[in-house]
């Protein structure tokens, strides 16, 4: 049987409470570090195990980074116009005394205040929190009387990842808002929960606050204040009971087939989406996380192969935290061993159709996926990129093999749901390019000033329309894709610093890949601290910046660098960009990260290990001021900062588990936000905006 941790104030790894780490991650810092293999880290492996293709490529990436004086990349529009890109972005960041355009505040200070805390000359509202209703029929919030019915019409627990897509001609002062509703904490939203009997309401009331939330959000015509509009037509709940239909390579596979689903395509629910991405094509992609903490009694598997695969999952003995397999036997692996693998997928949603069905596209592979960000390359294929939250865990790519059609047709629509649905997955491997012996894992920076090298994309599996091949030895193509951690093992890709959110810059094409911490690093039996992956037991993070070279389809070489090595700037292991460390905000636990439109990267956090709040930062990635880090605002006690977006008017982020402090409960709140003292406290989105009516930080 797993143990129960006790309610006490041990130091977690990300300076989280125990509450956040059981309820959100099913305890991950607590168990063994589930990726055992021998992968080599960066500091293993030598230049000349890369194909002299990717050499020459990466090298001529190399080249135009030194003709542009910037980070290389080749992007949309080829070499010639990255390069004029570059310049572009880079005047464009280039600011007065201030700060870059878009970062024109003045930066907040670190703080432990129970609020959101906007810098001066800005405010805010509460655009939803959870509970509020948002279906026909669905009662205002109670929650001394709250129904898995009532919740199901309500908008979620934990609103993580949030999107805003436009409504179109007319609609001007709407838009629509999409959530991820990670996860539920059962201490914050019962009275008297008792953790060891759960009752069937409360379980069926934490599947309906599970899921993604889809709401039309009004806003004011003079400010950037936004609230959301009951029973539009298009407001939606999908929860861990609705309908999503698996697609992709892995659809009808044996390994995805149960006894309530013997065709393997039809699966309940969403679990625990995290962070997630937004298409050019109107859809919205959302990341099955931790998953692993809902399914119960790995240790019921005998058969070595399943043992494996459960394991590498983080799959683990006895009863889950929340007795959801009490309930329904789904989530008993001894009795459907199938159904953990229906979990762990990216989820497309198309919000502009509340009849659809959810598709999870296994062609993106099955992990702990933090989010997935699309970009097209010069010929219109999408490319999304993904990170695997977990220590030692690998980072993604997923190349289409079909063009994205143009237009609102209906033809154009139904092709462009199938976009990801075939194409190549890639795993990353990192190399370094300064002697292993000048990265000593304190984070001291090489004799050449840079944590940086080369890197390859290496090919797991490729779907087509005639169907899927493996490119990884010993595994068949839907093994690849439902055991994805396991594929990416065995071909030598890189342990990283738990990769979380990845985004491509829309202005230069360089890629950010976020890192946020891993406790583990360096320890006895550990990999070691490595070039991109610089220092021992690394509790700040750090964020890599890799330049692409995708306009050729075959393209497997990037350059990398990082971008951010993050902590106190009076410490000397952190990094920003070569910018002085006296004039920017300290930042610690780097997770979900967004651009504005001005080009710049806006990055929150999840753990602070520096005293302070979590946050919300924006930096400038271009120009002289590249690596200026500045404090945007600060979350309630207990929060995490989420789902953050940056408009010409306003900034919207997700408050997520505010109050969510060892030993909290509804009789002993730790937090008042944000509705005040004797209220319940409840995750909500907040929506700040700048009280001249001008844009965001110019
Ligand atoms: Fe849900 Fe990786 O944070
Ligand atoms: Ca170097
Ligand atoms: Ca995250």
């Amino acid at each position: 049987m797993r143990k129960l941790l006790p309610l006490i104030s041990t130091p977690h790894a990300g300076g989280r409470s125990a509450l956040t780490c059981r309820y959100r991650c099913g305890d991950a810092c607590f168990h063994e570090v589930p990726n055992t293999s021998d992968n080599e880290y960066v500091g293993d492996v030598i230049a000349g195990a890369l194909s002299r293709r990717a050499m020459l490529r990466t090298a001529a990436v190399v080249t135009v980074a030194a003709a542009a004086g910037t980070t290389a990349v080749v992007g949309r529009g080829g070499a010639q116009a990255v390069a004029a890109g570059g310049h572009a972005a880079d005047a464009a960041a280039t600011g007065s005394a201030l700060g870059a355009r878009g970062l024109r505040f003045a930066a907040v200070a670190p703080n432990t205040d129970d609020k959101v805390t906007v810098p001066g000359g800005y405010d805010q509202n509460v655009v939803i929190r959870w509970g509020d209703p948002i279906l026909r029929g669905a009662p205002a919030f109670d929650p001394k009387k709250q129904t898995a019915a009532a919740q199901a019409g309500q908008f979620g627990y934990n609103n993580d990842f949030l999107a805003l897509l436009p409504l179109g001609s007319g609609y001007e002062r709407q838009q629509v808002l999409v959530a991820n509703h990670e996860y539920t904490d059962e201490n914050l939203m019962f009275e008297k929960y008792d953790p060891q009997n759960p009752t069937r309401e409360q379980v069926e009331i934490a599947w309906a606050a599970h899921g993604l939330g889809v709401v039309v959000v009004q806003e004011d015509h003079r400010s950037g204040k936004l609230t959301s509009v009951r029973r539009h037509e298009l407001n939606r709940r999908l929860t861990a009971t609705s309908e999503f239909r698996l697609a992709g390579p892995a659809a009808g596979s044996d390994l995805v087939k149960t006894s309530a689903d013997p065709s393997g395509t039809t699966v309940l629910g969403t679990l625990n989406n995290c962070s997630g991405g937004t298409t050019p094509w109107g859809t919205t992609l959302h990341g099955e996380e931790n998953v692993n903490q809902y399914f119960a009694n790995a240790d019921s598997a005998t058969d070595p192969v399943q043992v494996a695969r459960l394991k590498r999952y983080g799959i683990t003995p006895g009863a889950t935290e929340r007795k959801w397999e009490r309930f329904d036997k789904r989530f008993d692996v001894a009795q459907e061993p199938n159904e953990v693998n229906r979990f762990g997928w990216v989820v497309e949603l198309d919000p502009y159709d509340p009849q659809s069905t959810p598709r999870k596209r296994t062609a993106l592979g099955r992990f702990k996926h933090e989010g997935a960000q699309p970009r097209l390359t010069e010929d219109g294929r999408p490319v999304v990129y993904m990170g695997d939250d977990e220590r030692f865990d690998y980072f993604y790519k997923f190349v289409s093999g079909k063009r994205m059609k143009k237009g609102t047709s209906r033809a154009a629509h139904e092709h462009n749901l199938t976009l990801l649905d075939e194409g190549t997955l890639y795993v990353a491997k990192l190399t370094g390019d300064s002697p292993a012996a000048e990265i000593d894992g304190t984070g001291k920076l090489p004799a050449d000033g840079w944590f940086d090298g080369t890197g390859q994309w290496i090919p797991l599996a490729t779907a087509t329309a005639d169907g899927a091949v493996s490119h990884v030895e010993g595994m068949t193509a839907e093994e690849v894709y439902v055991f994805t951690r396991q594929a990416a093992d065995k071909v030598g890709a890189t342990k990283m610093d738990r990769p979380e959110d990845i985004e491509p810059s829309p202005r230069t094409g360089r890629v950010y890949v976020v890192l946020t911490n891993n406790s583990n690093r360096g320890l006895p039996g550990k990999a070691p601290a490595d070039e991109a992956n610089p220092r021992n037991a690394n509790k700040h993070g750090q964020i890599l910046e890799l330049a692409e070279h995708f306009d050729d389809p075959s393209s497997d070489g990037f350059a990398w660098r990082l971008f951010l090595v993050a902590g106190d700037p009076n410490d000397p292991a952190t990094f920003f960009a070569g910018f002085p460390k006296d004039k920017v905000s300290p930042i610690s636990c780097p997770d979900n990260v967004t651009f504005d439109p001005h080009g710049n990267l806006w990055i929150s956090t999840d753990g602070n290990q520096l005293g302070s709040h979590d946050g919300l930062f924006g930096v400038a990635t271009a120009g002289e001021r590249r690596g200026e880090l500045k404090q945007f605002l600060t979350v309630p006690r207990g929060a995490e900062t989420c789902g953050p977006l940056v408009q010409d008017r306003r900034v919207l982020v997700a408050v997520q588990h505010p109050g969510e402090i060892d030993g909290a409960s509804v009789e002993n709140p730790q937090s008042v936000w944000p509705d005040g003292p004797g209220k319940i406290v409840r995750p909500a989105v907040v929506s700040v905006w700048r009280t001249d009516g001008k844009n965001i930080g110019v």
